[in-house]
């Protein structure tokens, strides 16, 4: 039987992966590296210094830069993306997701939170949705990001629960191999081929409920 869920945050709650892709597309054209939509999508889910190590390697520079420069780089990506973050409200919430929440609240369900982003406390107060995951994995603490299992691992601890009671659910590719990979049921949100590897997976946000996840569980 599941008992709790573990979330990723970014493109899953809220439309936070956007934000994220712009802020790199930008960083991307100012270093002249050709920016694409899979580039983008690769990046999702993606620890922030490894998603600037993507971005260099793709434009084949990626011994162009010291470790210092590299970090001043991500700050200043950081920075553009802060600056957005700063002017979200509850209305970013994506369709449905706060009904959702709500929903597994009142039926008794665990919640925590394997977003990979050191960002993400301050996303949820800006959502007012810092009282439902008062259980987040800090990304600081792993070893290895997505697609790695650790994250959605130590989210399943948290809750104390075995991983097969636990369902994960995730925007992005990395993210669903790392939920498979820890052993619990992923539910994918977004397209289905890029998804694939998911148990389940929903186009939309707002198709996300427990009535249709229980059918999807059979
Ligand atoms: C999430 C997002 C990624 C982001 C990562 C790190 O996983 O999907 O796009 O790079 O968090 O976020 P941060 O806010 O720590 O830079
Ligand atoms: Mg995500």
């Amino acid at each position: 039987d599941i008992k709790g869920f573990v979330f990723d945050l970014d493109g899953v709650i809220t439309d936070t992966s956007i934000l994220h892709g712009t802020a790199w597309h930008q960083l991307a054209d100012s270093l002249g590296v050709a920016w694409s939509e899979e580039l983008g999508n690769g990046l999702k889910g993606i620890s922030r210094m490894d998603s600037l190590e993507m971005i260099l390697k793709a434009g084949g520079k990626e011994n162009d830069y010291t470790e210092t420069e590299k970090k001043k780089l991500a700050a200043q990506k950081n920075t553009n993306y802060v600056a957005e973050v700063d002017k979200m409200t509850p209305a970013n919430i994506l369709p449905g997701m706060k009904d959702f929440l709500d929903s597994l609240r009142a039926n008794g369900y665990q919640l925590s939170l394997a977003s990979a982003s050191k960002n993400a406390p301050r996303v949820l107060g800006k959502l007012q949705l810092a009282d439902y995951f008062p259980k987040i994995v800090d990304p600081a603490s792993l070893k290895k990001g997505k697609p790695d299992p650790e994250i959605y691992t130590k989210g399943a601890e948290l809750l104390n629960l075995p991983p097969e009671q636990c369902i994960g659910v995730e925007d992005a590719a990395a993210g669903v191999a790392a939920i498979n990979a820890a052993g619990e049921v992923s539910l994918g949100i977004g397209d289905a081929t890029e998804l694939g590897a998911a148990n389940m997976v929903f186009a939309d946000t707002i198709l996300v409920t427990l009535a249709n996840i229980e059918k999807q569980l059979g």
